[in-house]
């Protein structure tokens, strides 16, 4: 992208359990940023609700706006563009965002920008906090390793929003097999963090799970790994032996960060990629983001941790180089798919 314009954006974001609003500068200076997260409503059911977290989008998205422009000390007036969540994700709870950005976008007279929400986790890493040093910006080409609750992927991004997609998980994604066998150790909803934290006491060599041998070495597949798990619970329930939770989550967490560390660092290498860039819920994990931390033959580029998750930051930084790029939607979200997938 050549020359970049000034722009201010703000943002809504409402794919899944997170209603989430957020001001940025230029792409990448995070003014205000504001998640009211649905996560302790959901836990009683052990997984996303649909129906209940769109009638909690309905309840929180203007107050969230309003505290976010609160925040920003900035009016509506001073927008030059609304960005907000398409899609991938919950069609009851998308429809509450893209509705009021559509309404503020209407209403001010500014472009409304549809943004993916994976391009949007890809963008966290861009983020910076306004006023604070600027970090270097990521050098393209990158490769980027998704990883959230409902995708884990390998992209080759060799500019702003172009990207080769060079595998994904043929089943379960690595956030969706954490919460998995989470639930398998009896252990609280959502099972990342939870496991991240049992893990913290256990013993990751005690159990080896198989991995997966694919044709793609850069496609994943985690359904194998909690299978694995659930037969090594089921046989140390039927001995009678006291689960050992910490050893378990120790040693699955280490598979899982194995397996992602290594594919995404031997497709760097076969892509000649300048930099790593790892990003979506599952790069808040302690212990993938130190092994990408402690290998020093790329650069990598993780976002910050509360930027890891969902929000609507990433969904502002990514709606700034749509934006800039002339990818502006119509009213009716009939925008230029941004994820160009080849
Ligand atoms: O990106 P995200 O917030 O939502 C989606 O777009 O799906 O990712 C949510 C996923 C969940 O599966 C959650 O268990 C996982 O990210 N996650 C973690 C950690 N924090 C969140 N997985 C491992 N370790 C963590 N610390
Ligand atoms: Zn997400």
């Amino acid at each position: 992208m050549s020359s970049l314009p000034n722009a201010r954006i703000l943002a809504i974001e409402s794919s899944c359990d997170e209603t989430a609003c957020a001001v940025i500068e230029n792409g990448r200076a995070l003014l205000a940023s504001t998640v009211a997260s649905q996560m302790d409503i959901h836990a009683r059911y052990g997984g996303v609700f649909p129906e209940v977290a769109s009638r909690q989008h309905v309840l929180s998205v203007i107050p969230v706006v309003q505290q976010t422009l609160a925040k920003s000390n900035l009016s509506l007036n001073d927008m030059d563009a609304i960005a907000v969540t398409r899609g991938p994700g919950l069609a009851g709870s998308l429809v509450v965002g893209m509705n009021m950005a559509k309404g503020l976008a209407l209403a001010l007279g500014l472009p409304l920008v549809g943004v993916n929400h994976l391009e949007g986790h890809i963008y966290s890493a861009w983020i910076h906090t306004a006023g604070e040093a600027i970090p270097p910006e990521p050098q393209f080409p990158l490769m980027a390793l998704l990883v959230s609750g409902g995708h884990t992927e390998l992209n080759l991004m060799t500019d702003h929003l172009t990207y080769k997609r060079l595998g994904s998980t043929l089943d379960d994604a690595a956030g969706e097999a954490f919460d998995k066998v989470g639930r398998l150790l009896g252990l609280p909803f959502p099972g990342g963090p939870a496991i991240q934290k049992a893990a913290e006491s256990g013993e990751s060599t005690r159990f080896k799970f198989t991995r997966a041998k694919l044709d793609n070495p850069y496609a994943f597949s985690f359904s194998g790994l909690k299978t694995a798990v659930l037969y090594e619970v089921n046989a140390l329930k039927k001995a009678g032996v006291e689960l050992p939770v910490a050893d378990l989550a120790a040693s699955f967490q280490a598979t899982a960060v194995d397996i992602l560390f290594n594919k995404t660092m031997q497709a760097a290498r076969d892509f000649k990629a300048k930099e790593i860039l790892v990003a979506g819920g599952v790069s808040a994990n302690k212990a993938l983001r130190t092994a990408f931390q402690s290998q020093t033959e790329f650069k990598v580029n993780i976002p910050a941790f509360s930027l890891c998750t969902d929000n609507a930051a990433m969904i502002a930084a990514a709606g700034y180089y749509c934006y800039a790029s002339g990818h502006v939607s119509t009213m009716d979200m009939d925008v230029q798919p941004t994820w160009a997938l080849s």
